[in-house]
């Protein structure tokens, strides 16, 4: 058995915050402790973690990624090598990728390809959503099958017609399936069709570089679609997490919706906490660095996404990590910008790019850890082994100095793309250490880990519903 100790760090989770040592016996937290308990662990300990100055919290979880993802004729450049790697040494510790459904294949066939691309390859631990691009009679029928293996969220599209595309009544069939098996729906909530006319008026009028894309997935759009799903979900009596909120319209849908009582989520990501808009409009082509959807909007957006973090009406922050590299992917799209691979890299820096919110005074450090690890270890069945530093759950922890500085680019970063889109910004606070469940795998900037050592996770249902 391997005993090791944490010390003299302060422990924060998303309920409280206690100057305590931690043990961990092999894979799991076995205790928290005073100085004074912990002394009596120090004789047999075989690994001592000093965490002096430093906050010991949960691993992250990232509910959101798409590693080696087709999209717009090409695959997302970070495979579950390199896409886990980098999480980790962001201080992710656990990952849930998106399966894909192909039209006209079962959702059987489609996670299993994903099983095959992840299994011996991840560097922290992992799950899956299933991602239906083809709800029929058949492909349903599928569904209380996965949620009985731990696959317990699917993904829907309102956007993208044509490729991940279903119509409302798609949309209601499956939620009517994840009101009888327990599942929770996550909506990508834009009204594509509507998109689509926007698109083709643009192009046919020459307006075709990046910063179109922008104009034409109008907040509105967003809002709209958001309000449909929230309307189906309730028809069909089941709950649902609308994924990558950009907009302050779709958002005001949400806490409507929270506020007559219904079990529906929000998401956003850091793009949209930390970028605007007018990157989009960055000369050349450069733009396409920041082509994602939903699309970056106007500073107004930003700063009502973070009082949404605050208030709760939004509950979880992931990245939506979808990296497509600038100089051969994003590429495919110049001269068109509907044909930009849609997606930004993000895994690596999620912890830290939130803990300026903690610097700037918008969410407290247990907020911070709620919204990174916790609430996305609830809301999709991983709580109390990930999320949380409770004996018993897996030791995977973090080691964070909150007053170090660092300076983000892609001459550091981890991941396999060949930009950042937060190039040069400086961050307070860094991630020094990483437990997976109780092995080292980061240690003050030396990476320890290893291909294959990151299990998949089969996850319970959501565990927020009423
Ligand atoms: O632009 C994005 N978000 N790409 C990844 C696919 C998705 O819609 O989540
Ligand atoms: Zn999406
Ligand atoms: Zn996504």
């Amino acid at each position: 058995m391997t005993r090791t100790v944490i010390r003299g760090g302060l422990v924060i989770t998303a309920t409280e915050e206690v100057a305590a040592d931690v043990l961990v016996l092999d894979e799991r937290i076995a205790a928290l402790g005073t100085p004074e308990v912990a002394e009596g662990w120090l004789p047999d300990a075989d690994v001592v973690l000093d965490a002096t100055g430093r906050y010991v919290i949960p691993g992250g979880v990232d509910g959101h990624t798409h590693m080696e993802m087709p999209f717009g004729g090409t695959f997302s450049s970070d495979t579950f090598e390199t896409g886990t790697r980098a999480a980790a040494w962001g201080g992710t510790t656990t990952i849930i990728d998106f399966a894909i459904q192909s039209i006209g294949r079962s959702a059987r066939e489609g996670l299993d390809t994903w099983h095959a691309k992840a299994e011996g390859r991840c560097a922290v631990d992992y799950g899956f959503h299933l991602i239906l691009s083809d709800v029929r009679t058949d492909s349903l029928a599928e569904l209380d099958g996965l949620v009985d293996e731990g696959v317990t969220s699917f993904k829907l599209f309102m956007a993208y017609p044509g490729v991940f595309y279903s119509d409302d009544g798609q949309v209601l069939r499956a939620m009517q399936s994840a009101a009888g098996n327990g599942a929770l729906t996550m909506l990508h909530a834009e009204n594509g069709i509507a998109i689509d006319v926007l698109v083709r008026q643009a192009l046919a009028e020459g307006r075709t570089d990046p910063r179109h894309h922008g104009a034409v997935r109008h907040p509105l759009l967003e809002a709209e679609a958001t309000h449909r799903a929230i309307q189906l979900a309730r028809v069909a009596g089941a709950p649902l997490y609308v994924v990558h909120v950009s907009a302050a319209e779709a958002l005001d849908e949400i806490t409507a919706a929270r506020d007559s009582g219904l079990d529906v989520f929000g998401e956003t990501c850091p793009q949209y906490l930390f970028l605007t808009v007018d990157e989009l409009a960055r000369p050349g082509f450069e733009g396409a660095k920041f082509v994602c959807s939903t699309p970056l909007r106007p500073e107004q957006h930003r700063e009502r996404l973070w009082r949404g973090l605050r208030t709760g009406d939004l509950s979880v922050v992931a990245t939506d990590h979808c990296p497509f590299c600038f100089a051969s992917q994003k590429e495919l799209g110049r001269g068109d910008f509907s044909k930009i691979p849609n997606g930004m890299p993000g895994v690596e820096h999620r912890l830290d790019l939130l803990h300026q919110g903690v610097v700037e005074g918008r969410i407290s450090r247990r907020r911070w850890v709620e919204l990174a690890s916790t609430t996305p270890a609830r809301m999709f069945g991983l709580h109390p082994r990930k999320g949380a530093l409770t004996p018993g759950s897996d030791a995977d922890v973090v080691l964070y100095d909150p007053v170090a500085t660092q300076v983000i680019s892609a001459a550091t970063h981890h991941m396999n793309v060949d930009y950042s889109a937060y190039e040069g910004r400086e961050i307070t606070g860094r991630v020094r250490t990483v437990l997976s469940r109780g092995e080292v795998i980061l240690d003050e900037d030396r990476y320890l880990g290893r291909p294959g050592r990151g299990r998949f996770l089969p996850r319970d249902t959501c565990q927020y519903l009423t």
